[in-house]
């Protein structure tokens, strides 16, 4: 199955936006082997907008000839070569947001060439659709081109969440759809797009098809970062502990050739990978007392094992507000005694009942597996 767990690879736009070349991807992709990324499971590798020449050449797209000059086909057998999967972006309007050639009316003979390419990953988005198109639609004609070429690609749909895609995107063939605007590397747009806009969303996730809040923006403050913001670690923690808990899709957005310490320490979590490909596949909620927006916020997700992910996170600016969940948040009796792991400070604790407690700084998560005992 095609995204069984939430795909996890890297995507130039968050960092190079428009000004991308085949040396850029070469070495993304050697940086992706050499730093661990591939080996932890970020296996896509995807060339957001502007690869195009301007023009259509015979009627299909064509990479830009400067920029790509060895040809995506080429480009793309060395990415595999190395062992990672190679993604590619269109749009299902006629142009791209950069305003290059797109796909609509070409479907279908685009998605042979991405195919002849060896494409494993098509991000299609959804600037100048034309005026009236239904863009389930439109999505539908791309996903039926891509399952009739010989190649499994994955299907990632970004029309921004503007019409609900959660209540139609898998039945158009997509495996993850974006569900906002795009992120920004700041704490205002993390926790509007990764907390308030997802709080309903839990239902619509599962194996092979997947709720996308964007790209991830950790470690794009660091040296070197062109405008934009950029976010403390602490900030960066709960962004990406919250995607992880939220079973998103982990698209790195980050120049990983220049990563820090800190990015790759977090970026590699091996708690927080395997609560996000957790095989259940069940995206987190919030529970708690509140179950809203305000500044302690729990969310949680049950495990394939029987254990539950809980992230705990002070939204406030106060630092060390103690935070705790309860056993009933999670559905156990009082008296179940459970072991707790907190991933994020490495705490373990053997045979607790009813709840939890700790102390959490202000924008930062504590996460934690809560582990009923037999
Ligand atoms: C936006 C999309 C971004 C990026 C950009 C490229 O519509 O949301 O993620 O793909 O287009 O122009």
């Amino acid at each position: 199955m095609i995204a069984a767990t939430p795909p996890m690879g890297w995507n130039s736009w968050n960092t190079f936006g428009p000004n991308i070349d085949e040396g850029l991807i070469l070495e993304t992709a050697d940086a992706m082997v050499a730093s661990g990324l591939r080996d932890a499971g970020y296996k896509y590798l995807v060339i957001d907008d502007a690869w195009m020449a301007p023009e259509r050449v015979g009627g299909r797209l064509m990479p830009d000839p400067d920029r790509f000059a060895m040809g995506i086909a080429a480009l793309a057998a060395e990415v595999h070569d190395l062992g990672l999967l190679f993604g590619i972006y269109s749009c299902a309007g006629t142009h791209t947001c950069e305003g290059f050639p797109a796909s609509y009316g070409y479907e279908d003979v685009d998605a042979r060439t991405f195919a002849e390419w060896g494409v494993d990953f098509l991000k299609y988005d959804y600037c100048y659709a034309i005026a009236g198109a239904d863009p389930v639609q439109l999505y539908r004609r791309m996903g039926q081109a891509l399952r009739q070429t010989d190649r499994e690609i994955l299907y990632s749909v970004c029309e921004w969440g503007a019409h609900k895609p959660w209540e139609w995107a898998a039945s158009v063939g997509a495996h993850m759809w974006r569900t906002t605007e795009d992120i920004l590397d700041t704490w205002e747009s993390v926790s509007r797009i990764g907390f308030d806009l997802q709080a309903d969303l839990h239902p619509y996730a599962g194996p092979g098809h997947w709720n996308d809040p964007d790209m991830l923006v950790v470690g794009m403050g660091g040296e070197g970062h062109v405008g934009r913001g950029g976010m403390t670690d602490a900030e960066y923690r709960s962004h990406f502990s919250q995607w992880c808990l939220l079973a998103s899709p982990l698209m790195i957005g980050c120049d990983v050739r220049s990563m820090s310490d800190s990015t790759k320490n977090l970026l590699l979590d091996p708690g927080l990978i395997a609560i996000n490909q957790d095989p259940l596949g069940r995206q987190a909620y919030r529970v708690g007392v509140a179950k809203d927006h305000g500044p302690a916020e729990t969310w949680a997700r049950p495990l394939a094992d029987g254990a539950w992910a809980v992230g705990l996170f002070n939204m406030g600016d106060e630092d060390g507000r103690l935070m705790s969940v309860g056993w009933e948040d999670l559905g156990l009796r009082l008296d179940q005694p459970a072991g707790v792991e907190n991933i994020t400070t490495g705490e373990a604790a053997e045979s607790l009942v009813g709840s939890y407690a700790t102390n959490v700084d202000s924008h930062d998560v504590n996460v934690l597996r809560v582990t009923p005992e037999l």
